[in-house]
């Protein structure tokens, strides 16, 4: 698809143009913040602010942090107590970055329910949501090894209970374990290890957000109608669009300062909130604590994890035609895992001719049921694996399934979408009216 046309850099003193035709980097900058906006963007387009602002927020405050922490299983503790205590602004970094850790999430789940809703997923811009796919895993990956940094209890037993889900794939689990363990059981090459990954990911993460915002300026963005900007002319595309710089830099900027007056009240008052308290008993390998939780962020995949038991039919069904290979607890993790991926393959599953669900009166319904599902999944997630918590979280795990898998390809057949705007700029001027040149709100 040919990129919106528009008016590109054009170098004009003798300096720039001496620098342009040895490294357009001007050109660069000037095309990335000039670029065509649909003007009729809501406030679900945010996100993409707020996440690349956090993940510059984490890397910053993550350097500070190693600075006075020792990845040693006898002092990564009280080096924790030691940069709360000691360090001078220690206790604000360290809380900007567990509690950043949580921002992040809550960014990265609007920007993907906002994705669902508004078929962003859809062609064209099927890499630009696989690239995402990727980014989310590689988060969940740094907020598990992170979390094992302070080796506190639920450090050190989550780690333990995480990577035994490891040791359920059939015949070699136990080596796949003690690989990612570095030993057969948590303890110092583990906590090396993952110390050493856990810096390394996020500027792993950037280079794919680098490439993520390539492939959607590549594309253009999706918006609220999911109706493409026209391309027939530079003024077609100019009448629906309007450059990144200033008007989406202000109000992405407003919204991230809105944001960060929650994020910095929750830092300052209530910064042990999202925790759990046990993480501030130092690790013990012989005390077990009675009722072991993940953060709030993977609630809802660890609900999916524990809800298929050995005597739910799909996992009797599983274990028999499998000869037995297939247990209910790898059975759990195919499905945790299974979760994620049905997501990733939500462009291929959806096979509506419409985008944007604001013109899909069936679809609407149940993606709210999704949203409900995923919140109602990240409860039974916390809750102790008995009923009825246990029978809800099989609900709600099926209907997970259901929604990607059934429901997305079939409402493609039978839903009759409604009259979408012709153009971007026809749904602009029904909220503003055409005579005005105010943006969208
Ligand atoms: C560190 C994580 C991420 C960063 C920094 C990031 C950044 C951005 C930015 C700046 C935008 C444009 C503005 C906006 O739409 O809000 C965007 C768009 C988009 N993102 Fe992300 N993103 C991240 C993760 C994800 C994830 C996990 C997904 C989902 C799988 C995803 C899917 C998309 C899609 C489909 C678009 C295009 C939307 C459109 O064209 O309107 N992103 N991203």
């Amino acid at each position: 698809m040919a990129g919106i046309p528009h008016d590109h850099y054009e170098p004009k003193t003798r300096g720039e143009k001496w620098l342009h035709s040895r490294l357009p980097v001007i050109g660069l900058l000037y095309d990335t913040l000039m670029i065509p906006t649909p003007k009729n963007l809501n406030w679900m387009w945010i996100w993409g602010i707020v996440l690349t602002f956090t993940l510059a927020l984490q890397i910053v405050t993550g350097i500070i942090l190693v600075m006075h922490y020792t990845p040693h299983v006898d002092l990564a503790f009280s080096s924790v107590e030691h940069i709360m205590r000691d360090v001078n602004g220690g206790h604000m970094i360290r809380y900007f970055h567990m509690n950043g850790a949580s921002l992040f999430f809550v960014a990265v789940y609007a920007h993907i329910f906002r994705g669902l809703y508004y078929g962003s997923y859809k062609a064209p811009r099927e890499v630009t949501w696989i690239i995402g796919m990727l980014i989310y895993l590689l988060m969940m990956a740094t907020g598990f090894l992170g979390y094992v940094l302070p080796w506190g209890q639920m450090s050190f037993h989550g780690t333990a209970v995480i990577t035994g889900l490891f040791g359920a794939v059939p015949f070699i689990g136990d080596e796949i374990q003690t690989w990612l363990l570095g030993a057969s059981a948590v303890g110092q090459p583990a906590l090396n290890r993952f110390f050493s990954l856990h810096y390394l990911l996020p500027f792993i993460i950037a280079g794919l957000v680098m490439v993520h915002i390539w492939a959607f300026h590549s594309t253009g963005n999706n918006n609220p109608t999911g109706v493409e900007v026209r391309r027939t002319s530079k003024e077609d595309a100019a009448k629906d669009t309007l450059p990144f710089w200033p008007y989406f830099v202000i109000k992405d900027l407003f919204a991230l300062a809105v944001i960060l007056v929650v994020f910095m009240a929750i830092v300052g008052f209530m910064p042990n909130y999202l925790g759990h308290p046990d993480n501030y008993i130092p690790a013990n390998p012989l005390a077990t604590p009675s009722h072991i939780v993940p953060e709030w962020y993977f609630l809802p995949f660890y609900a999916i994890l524990r809800a298929f038991t050995s005597d739910v039919w799909v996992v009797m069904f599983a274990n028999w035609i499998s000869f037995g290979i297939i247990d209910a607890k790898f059975f759990g993790v195919l499905a945790m895992f299974g979760a994620i991926i049905v997501i990733a393959l939500a462009p291929w599953l959806d096979t509506s001719s419409v985008r944007s669900g604001r013109y899909r009166p069936m679809f609407k319904w149940w993606f709210a049921l999704l949203v409900v599902d995923f919140v109602v999944l990240m409860w039974c997630g916390a809750m102790p694996a008995e009923p009825p918590y246990s029978i809800i979280s099989l609900i709600g795990a099926a209907y997970w399934f259901a929604y990607f898998l059934v429901i997305l390809p079939l409402l493609g057949v039978i839903e009759k979408p409604t009259a979408a705007p012709a153009t971007i700029e026809d749904d602009f001027n029904a909220h503003y009216g055409k005579s005005s040149n105010k943006p969208a709100e």
